[in-house]
């Protein structure tokens, strides 16, 4: 066999596997013919087996490209098919999509200047413009390139669970490691997971039969427990998309000293849009804030963000080692990017965001953000207006919980599950007000009314009467 061709130095060897892998997702994706493969994980791994083959084969494949691409597409699940709504689990933009292959054939990696000279250069402008739109500064106009020590920074993550780990771990770093985290039963697992990885104490787990943070319970809390305090609130949540009460929840940290972090991992995407942005008025008085472009934002994953108001706090990652970041080099003007992550070897994931952010600007992502919403809100009608379901709530972002009137909570799992089986729609399921509901999360701007009504009368054709 001749050594095989390198991805990168020109298009030549590229350009016919780019084919090859565009008629292998076509032909997965027709084969799949609907949001889920069909019959379950023992048929799809079966299938999938039987594509495959032999992972390490003796002698190579050169068809393996076609074959492994299709056999995944075909038993994919397609955020792309308005049937697929379960999760925060958006259909990535093609400009995004294809960004990310530049950067798989470039391969920047983020931990030393010398293998990602421009890129750490993009990292730098993305980050501080990201961090400008959570804390409004500089203003708008201004352009993003503002150097100052004090503007408000970022760091690159692979998602919102990195995200908040890092949250936790700068609180540490700076509160001490008796730092308290306080947050509500709608936050996400991934913080108290992150103060149990950090050794933190077990944190406080307020309640919230609302769906949100109440911020005169925590005010409460807060007296009773000793500090230091880290507070985590929610704007947008897994389960239903809500929003906590950001400005009374910051006046409370305020009062009682306690550093705020803010789990915007789905909800960030709203700072996009002229509409929905004021749901996320008081962001801005968070020490830290979780922003994750996978979701609400149309990046292949990992595209998340850690803000921090005060970019010393990031002064916690700083590592140094000889090999990438001496100290003679760094005097010498060699930009130190190892203490921008707690990784080493790093994607340049910055640049998808990067194109994605130029290609449509603020007001064409503003727009996609105002389109899944506005699909929500007429889901939202439809199930009011339907005999035989049952609303939980307006939306607040894009998030639409529901169920079949009059079914049991077994009904309801079964249904998902039936669904799931068939492969013909992929629902969510949230427990909340002690039932269980069906969860759609509309992600998906190409969704139309229609699709919502065929969703609706695949459901009620499933569900045992
Ligand atoms: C509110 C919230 N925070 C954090 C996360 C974790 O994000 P990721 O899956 O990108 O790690 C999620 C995931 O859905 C989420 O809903």
């Amino acid at each position: 066999m001749t050594t095989p061709p390198l991805a990168s130095g020109g298009s030549d060897p590229l350009r016919p596997l780019l084919d090859t892998v565009l008629e292998a997702l076509g032909e997965g994706t027709r084969a799949r013919g609907g949001p889920l493969p069909r019959g379950g994980p023992e048929a799809v791994a079966e299938r999938l087996r039987a594509a495959v083959g032999d992972v390490l084969p003796e002698e190579g494949d050169p068809e393996a490209l076609r074959h492994v691409v299709r056999a995944l597409a075909e038993g994919s699940a397609d955020p792309a098919d308005p049937l697929c709504a379960a999760h925060l689990h958006c259909p990535p933009l093609a400009v995004a999509a294809a960004a990310d292959l530049a950067a798989s054939v470039l391969n920047p990696s983020m931990d030393s200047w010398d293998q990602a000279p421009a890129a750490s250069e993009l990292e730098s402008m993305v980050t501080r413009a990201l961090a400008n739109e959570v804390y409004g500064d500089p203003p708008r106009g201004a352009g993003n390139c503002a150097t100052s020590p004090n503007a408000p920074a970022a760091a690159v993550t692979t998602g919102g669970t990195e995200s908040n780990q890092l949250a936790l771990l700068l609180a540490r770093e700076m509160l001490g490691p008796t730092t308290h985290l306080i947050c509500g039963a709608n936050a996400h697992h991934s913080l108290p997971r992150s103060a149990w990885l950090l050794g933190l104490p077990t944190p406080l787990i307020i309640p919230t039969p609302t769906g949100t943070l109440d911020p005169t319970t925590l005010d409460a809390t807060l007296k009773t427990i000793s500090g230091p305090h880290l507070v985590a609130a929610t704007a947008g949540t897994t389960d239903a998309g809500l929003i906590d009460p950001l400005p009374e929840i910051a006046a409370v940290c305020k009062t009682h000293r306690a550093r705020l972090h803010i789990d915007a991992a789905y909800g960030g995407g709203l700072l996009f849009s002229e509409r929905h942005q004021s749901k996320l008025t008081g962001i801005s008085a968070a020490d830290t804030v979780t922003l994750d472009l996978h979701k609400l934002g149309w990046q292949p994953v990992a595209a998340g963000l850690l803000t921090a108001k005060a970019p010393q706090d990031l002064a916690a990652l700083h590592q140094r080692a000889d090999y990438l970041n001496a100290d003679d080099d760094t005097e010498a003007g060699l930009p130190d990017l190892l203490g921008r992550s707690l990784r080493t070897s790093r994607r340049p994931d910055v640049l998808k965001i990067a194109v994605t952010l130029k290609t449509l600007g603020r007001t064409g992502l503003g727009a996609l953000v105002d389109q899944v919403c506005d699909r929500a809100r007429e889901f939202a009608d439809l199930l009011d207006a339907h005999p035989r379901f049952e609303l939980y709530d307006r939306p607040t972002i894009s998030t639409v919980l529901f169920r079949p009137a009059h079914a049991t909570d077994d009904d309801i799992a079964a249904t998902r599950r039936h669904l799931l089986s068939t492969g013909r729609a992929v629902l969510g399921r949230a427990r909340t007000d002690g039932r269980l509901w069906l969860k759609t999360t509309l992600l998906n701007p190409h969704t139309r009314p229609d699709d919502l009504a065929a969703l609706l009368k695949l459901v009620e054709g499933t569900t045992p009467r």
